[in-house]
């Protein structure tokens, strides 16, 4: 009987590397691809910009390759039980790093059955990193990145939105990164603040910017990165107007429009009931839904609920009731927001949220209960998580300190060991040299 070769890959973008480990493959045997979905994939690093069916129809086609199976995991080992190949064969890039683990286990696991990995030395002069790079630098159409978000959902445990208020926060936003034991941690998305956009330009958060202003920010943002937006639109003005708002973000690519069920003049939910706010009655604010849901074009678009119950002292009870009717109003998902210092009542709506009918993800905002992490909002239900404002913040206090240090000191010799320096502010942006 022939001999079975597994290989396991993303192949989200494919390279001579690639066709090289499956030669070499073809050669021991009749090669199984496990190729990784996007759930695999974004356990450890960012997710492909091919979606599984695009990556599967690319995959099948290439020489020497018998089948396609799907590997849920980064970890092969419940394939390699399923399929007991005789080989694996990998390139020989994965003996450092997040991928070390994944391949001692690979190794033990077919020592069962007298099993072999087989590494094929790395190929020269090209690399998934160096294209990624490349295609950054091309970017992206409104379409891919507008799907993207709902692609996240279903691919992470939570999506990790960063507020964006200008083309550079944006490229912030696009570029952090950390890596760490169990691979690189980025921000998933952009989220459009109408707080620190309206900071940025000097005005209150009172949807005194009004929508064209804010669009042109969002192109700014849009020219200089990839990852998906979305965008706080604030109450959503009158519903006629809304319409109008949610085909514009939705030509442009973003992926998402929050409306908070919020009526006159908004102000910032951080108040709470300090100033004057009017919630919407529930058929009101249902009728804006139903509305937005009937102008989108596309099937991607998403339009997302906020509820401003607990900011407002309404009671878990009435946030949970307009949850629902604003689920069963087409609502794509729901924000629940909270001003507290602790997140017990956020957990306690989130227990009740499980227990809903129809649960579209939930989303919240840790401004003011800052000390929860991202692993409890899981442990939680929460699928997406904001950080609504921490890039203005940072930069506001450094800008302070800068210009009363020169005021200070008739000189800003004394600031300059705080600021980027020249040299890097010339290389900060692609293409300024
Ligand atoms: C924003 O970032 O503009 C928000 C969140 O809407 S909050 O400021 O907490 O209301
Ligand atoms: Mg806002």
């Amino acid at each position: 009987m022939g001999k079975s070769v597994y290989v396991g890959m993303s192949a989200d973008l494919v390279h001579p590397g690639h066709l090289n480990v499956i030669q070499k493959a073809a050669e021991l045997g009749e090669v199984t691809v496990g190729l990784l979905t996007d759930r695999a994939i974004a356990s450890y690093k960012r997710l492909p910009y091919m979606t599984f069916e695009q990556r599967r129809q690319v995959v099948e086609q290439l020489k020497g390759v018998s089948r396609v199976v799907a590997q849920e995991t980064l970890d092969y080992v419940p394939n390699l039980m399923q399929y007991k190949p005789d080989y694996v064969v990998h390139g020989d890039d994965w003996r450092e790093g997040v991928q070390s683990k994944v391949r001692q286990a690979v190794i033990d696991t077919l020592a069962q059955w007298g099993g072999e990995l087989v590494e094929v030395g790395y190929t020269d002069g090209i690399s998934s990193t160096q294209l990624n790079k490349a295609l950054r630098e091309i970017g992206t159409t409104p379409d891919i990145r507008r799907n993207k978000f709902r692609r996240l959902l279903e691919a992470k445990p939570l999506v990790r939105l960063m507020e964006a208020h200008n083309g550079l926060t944006g490229l912030i936003v696009e570029n952090a990164h950390f890596d760490g034991p169990d691979g690189r941690r980025e921000f998933d998305g952009m989220w459009g603040s109408s707080l620190t956009e309206s900071t940025a330009k000097g005005k209150p958060d009172i949807e005194a910017v009004d929508v064209t202003s804010r669009t042109h920010t969002l192109h700014d943002i849009l020219e200089v990165t990839t990852k998906p937006i979305v965008y706080d639109a604030d109450t959503g003005g009158k519903l006629e107007h809304f319409q109008f708002t949610v085909r514009t973000l939705e030509r442009l690519g973003v992926s998402v429009a929050i409306i908070e069920d919020k009526v006159g003049l908004k102000k910032n939910s951080l108040f709470g009931t300090e100033v004057p706010q009017t919630q919407d009655t529930i058929e009101g604010f249902c009728d804006k839904i139903r509305a937005g849901k009937a102008a989108q074009v596309t099937d991607d678009f998403m339009i997302v609920a906020r509820i401003e119950s607990l900011i407002l002292d309404q009671g878990i009870e009435d946030a949970i009731t307009r949850a629902d009717a604003y689920i069963k109003a087409g609502a794509d998902g729901i924000l629940i927001h909270s001003r507290r210092k602790e997140p017990d009542e956020i957990f306690e709506f989130c227990s009740r949220y499980a227990k809903l009918e129809q649960r579209p993800p939930l989303i919240v905002v840790p401004s003011s209960y800052n000390q929860v992490t991202e692993r409890e909002l899981i442990d939680h239900g929460v699928q997406v998580v904001i950080y609504a404002n921490h890039l203005l913040r940072a930069a506001y206090p450094a800008m302070m300190d800068a210009a009363r240090s020169i005021l200070e000191h008739g000189r800003s010799k004394e600031i300059d060991s705080k600021l980027l320096s020249i040299k890097d502010i010339l290389e900060l942006i692609p293409g300024t040299k």
